[in-house]
């Protein structure tokens, strides 16, 4: 997996994002998956809280399958993770934190997700959100974060074929172990990464689903 960003703009809103992932077709998880950030325009010289970030996962048998996972952080454990699945012609989406290689824990930080356009079609889904209180973490009084600053962020990805349990309900939705594939990286922030329109783009995200 690639570190160096592939930039990638989104036709119907213009936002610009530094993205990485694995191409459709790749070895390391059937369909593909893509994610990226936007960042605040200060950004990449002061740490951000937040991102607008883009996510396309793939739904393997049918429309309405899979979920996958993101880690801000990297590993697993000790991380934010995010967590987003289709159903019906909408994606939800669950914050949650693991401390250990089981069903990740419901995170009770004051992370806030907020649509901005999302598709859902036979073999893909793909959401564009903004991610509020997202690089800086606490579960419980166990803190973490990353910085943007740095210049680039440890990621970690992972797909699943099967649909959650409960898709409607993103606090109680079930899982079995991720099986598409998983991968961490360092993902580099270039110049792309950071826009004077962040604050307009932001202001796009209207849409909370729960
Ligand atoms: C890795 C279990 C849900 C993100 C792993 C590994 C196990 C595991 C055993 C290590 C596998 C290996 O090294 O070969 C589970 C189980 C889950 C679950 C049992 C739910 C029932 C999730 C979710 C996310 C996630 C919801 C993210 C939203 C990751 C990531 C890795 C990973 C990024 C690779 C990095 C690392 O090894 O820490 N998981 N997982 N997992 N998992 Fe999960």
């Amino acid at each position: 997996q690639a570190s160096a960003a592939v930039k990638y703009t989104d036709p119907a809103t213009g936002i610009i994002f530094d993205t990485w992932g694995i191409a459709n077709g790749g070895s390391q998880t059937q369909g593909g998956i893509t994610f990226g950030v936007a960042l605040p325009s200060d950004g990449l010289s002061n740490d951000a809280s937040e991102f607008i970030g883009i996510l396309t996962c793939s739904s393997k048998d049918t429309i309405n399958t899979g979920w996958c996972g993101l880690s801000l952080g990297g590993p697993m454990t000790n991380s934010l993770l995010l967590t987003a699945w289709p159903k019906g012609n909408t994606i939800y989406t669950s914050f949650r934190y693991a401390t250990g290689y089981a069903m990740p824990d419901v995170y009770t930080g004051d992370a806030k997700l907020t649509q901005i356009s999302s598709t859902v079609n036979a073999t893909h889904y793909s959401l564009i959100y903004r991610c509020q209180n997202c690089l800086k973490w606490n579960q419980g009084g166990q803190a973490g974060g990353a910085s943007t600053s740095a210049g680039y962020m440890v990621l970690g990805w992972v797909q699943a074929f099967p649909a959650p349990g409960n898709p409607t309900c993103p606090s109680q939705i079930t899982l079995a172990q991720h099986d598409n594939g998983m991968g961490i990286f360092g993902a580099v922030l270039d110049s792309n990464a950071a826009n004077p329109s962040y604050t307009a783009w932001a202001a796009k995200a209207t849409k909370t689903v729960t």
